[in-house]
């Protein structure tokens, strides 16, 4: 593939790599007032190849400040996706009580051979040594065994993680973060998408009437024809040991409902759940016409469960952006944007159109009962063999809060649509030839909107 792209498509404000590729977000931590989002990296070409984990840091989730990757392919492999901790009360030794440690877990892929987790450590929170006694999780016979995200367990008051092993996931759990114990596995009987599962994640959620459930969430490469790469949740309690389902839905419960948002998990050492997700599907992911760099995060949201008219859902909510909340204003009608990012918000039934001089257009709706999003002519199309085709070119999605408001976010070339009051996330990429420059409302409701400026 070619280096060069045919305009720059790079986001003002998701996460990008400095160059070439990306995929999952990784070892995403909170320490001290810095998020830290590591990812799956190949420093050498805009598409996948041994994987690296990149590093960034940021203070408000929208300006990351790129850091010297941090974890390298060795002896036993790639480095997949995993996770990390801030071990405050230092139950690793590797650090001090006054200086705890970060503790990264993650899945040492051999190409020719087993998966299996492996452990490093940093103090600096930079840079990373491997412990020589890896793999802490050696390969239990089984060939897709990946992705450990570990978390505090409350009930049990220790650390312990959940991993993918191919259709269902494991719970390990551990006193130290070296030594793990196998406690429990969730799936494949509650599943209604059947695929081989990725990169668990299991937290706590607030809902809106004051309690707490737990999530669990897996991202899927699916058998079916719902699209290549999808994540769903389900919803129910753990033990300690196990998750179980306690609300049972009779619909796979979608964590997003666009083609583009893949391998999302929280934050760790934070208050309340906020994920990043890969804005990309592994269906083109590799062919984008992005150029020198590939692949991009989606902005972070803060999840929460709400009733909905079709039972309990999470509900999403952008962090970091009342910047641009506080300062929308009125479209009265077709409107000049003279920004490739902005931020638009829609109260009640209505269509809105983005498009440019090209006749390019990307297309959301939102009609009594349905959320419509359709990019099928919103710009380039042909770089691969199914972006174009229905099954990635638009969809619509049955409301879920009717009185719902939805919030938009348009950045270069990936489009967030919060609906329904973040009942319905749509999140997709478009490559539009030239810049959007027009947005039209029609038959809508109230729509403001706020373009975003460097600041
Ligand atoms: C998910 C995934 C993970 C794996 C990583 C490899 O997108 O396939 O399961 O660890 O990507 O890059």
């Amino acid at each position: 593939m070619s280096t060069t792209g045919s305009r720059n498509y790079r986001p003002n404000l998701h996460f990008t790599p400095p160059a070439m590729w990306t995929n999952d977000p990784n070892g995403m931590v909170y320490v001290n007032g810095v998020y830290h989002l590591f990812y799956q990296h190949y420093p050498k070409a805009p598409h996948w190849g041994p994987m690296h984990w990149g590093h960034a840091v940021s203070r408000d989730l929208l300006h990351w400040e790129h850091q010297p990757i941090a974890l390298y392919p060795d002896e036993m492999g790639y480095i997949y996706s995993g996770s990390c901790v801030y071990d405050k009360e230092n139950v690793s030794g590797y650090g001090t009580k006054e200086e705890p440690p970060l503790v990264a877990l993650y899945t040492n892929h051999d190409p020719d051979g087993e998966q299996r987790q492996c452990l490093a450590y940093s103090t600096d929170g930079v840079h990373f040594e491997k412990t020589i006694h890896n793999p802490v999780i050696p390969n239990p016979g089984i060939s897709d065994f990946r992705d450990p995200k570990v978390f505090y367990n409350p009930v049990k008051n220790c650390w312990s993680l959940v991993l993918a092993a191919k259709d269902r996931v494991h719970f390990y759990q551990s006193a130290d973060l070296k030594h793990w114990e196998k406690t429990g596995e969730f799936g494949p009987e509650e599943n209604l998408a059947p695929g081989i599962w990725e990169c668990p994640d299991l937290f706590q959620a607030r809902t809106e009437d004051g309690d707490s459930i737990w999530v669990l969430v897996v991202s899927m490469l699916m058998d079916t024809e719902d699209g290549r790469s999808r994540t769903q949740y389900f919803l129910g309690d753990f033990d300690g040991d196990r998750f179980f389902v306690t609300e049972k839905a009779d619909e796979v419960l979608w964590l997003d409902f666009g083609f583009d948002n893949y391998a999302g998990v929280i934050f760790q050492n934070m208050e309340e759940p906020v994920l990043l997700g890969w804005a990309m599907n592994w269906e083109y992911a590799n062919e984008t016409p992005t150029g020198e760099y590939c692949g991009q995060m989606t902005l972070a949201r803060k999840l929460r469960v709400g009733r909905t008219d079709r039972g309990l859902r999470l509900i999403s909510e952008f962090v970091g952006l009342e910047k641009l909340t506080a300062r929308l204003e009125e479209v009265e009608g077709p409107q000049k944007l003279e920004s490739e990012t902005f931020l638009l918000e829609m109260e009640g039934t209505g269509t809105i159109v983005l498009s440019n001089e090209q006749g390019e257009e990307l297309i959301v709706e939102v009609t009594e009962d349905e959320i419509l999003a359709d990019r099928s002519r919103a710009g380039e199309q042909e770089f691969q063999k199914s972006f174009p085709t229905p099954a990635y070119s638009a969809l619509s999605v049955p409301r879920l809060r009717k009185d719902g408001r939805l919030l938009l976010v348009f950045d270069v070339s990936v489009l967030e649509v919060f609906a329904d009051d973040g009942a319905v996330p749509v999140t997709m990429v478009a490559y539009p030839t030239k810049p959007y420059d027009r947005v039209a409302a029609e038959g809508a409701g109230k729509v403001r909107i706020c373009q975003w400026k460097e600041q």
